[in-house]
């Protein structure tokens, strides 16, 4: 079975993901902004996603490419600053891709690294904007001054839900309960 991590992002961290991914499963990786595969060449995709203003930037892509995509498993990865069990996350995955495409993947939300310094005054003034809009202060707070939580235990969701695509046999031996002598 053929397989690839596709992603898209801006400032380095979703891409570092999906190389610690590609380590893991001895996948290729491809940025969607620079020159990706044809999807139809593979059988099995993992999608990487930066959020920008509760936008996954994958989105266009995706939808362009749905037809090519629909049908295959897909899972599809998020990286931001919110913590992954806000159920706000779901919403911007939802309406970014749209309820009929993101119900046809599997989902795992990571959390990511913004270092302020290294931003365009223009995602600055952005920052500012949608830190304003934030209620809960710590989170704002990060929204204008940054944070780093980059964690590559966290893949391992994504590696066994890999390994259960194309090892289905040795995925469903390792959860069975040792049978009684
Ligand atoms: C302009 C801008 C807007 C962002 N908007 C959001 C957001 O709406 N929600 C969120 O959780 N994180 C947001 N983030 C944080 C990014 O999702 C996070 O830094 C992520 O790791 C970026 O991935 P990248 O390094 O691959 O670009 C934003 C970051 C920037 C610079």
């Amino acid at each position: 079975m053929k397989a690839a991590i596709l992603y898209s992002g801006n400032y380095g961290s979703t891409c570092q993901y999906a190389e610690w991914l590609g380590e893991a499963t001895g996948l290729p990786v491809f940025d969607v902004r620079k020159d990706p595969p044809e999807p139809w060449n593979y059988d099995i995709l993992i999608l990487g996603s930066s959020v920008r203003v509760g936008k996954p930037t994958i989105s266009k892509w995706v939808k362009k490419n749905w037809t090519q995509l629909n049908g295959r498993p897909l899972l599809l990865f998020s990286v931001s600053g919110t913590a992954p069990e806000d159920p706000d996350l779901l919403l911007w995955m939802k309406r970014g891709l749209g309820e009929e495409i993101f119900s046809q993947m599997e989902y795992v939300p990571l959390r990511g690294r913004m270092v302020v310094s290294e931003l365009p005054w223009w995602s600055r003034i952005l920052l500012k904007g949608l830190a304003r809009a934030i209620k809960d202060p710590e989170e704002s707070k990060r929204m204008t001054e940054g944070f780093d939580f980059m964690d590559r235990e966290s893949l391992e969701p994504i590696v066994c839900w890999f390994e259960k695509q194309t090892r289905p046999e040795q995925a469903r031996k390792r959860v069975r309960v040792p049978e009684m002598a």
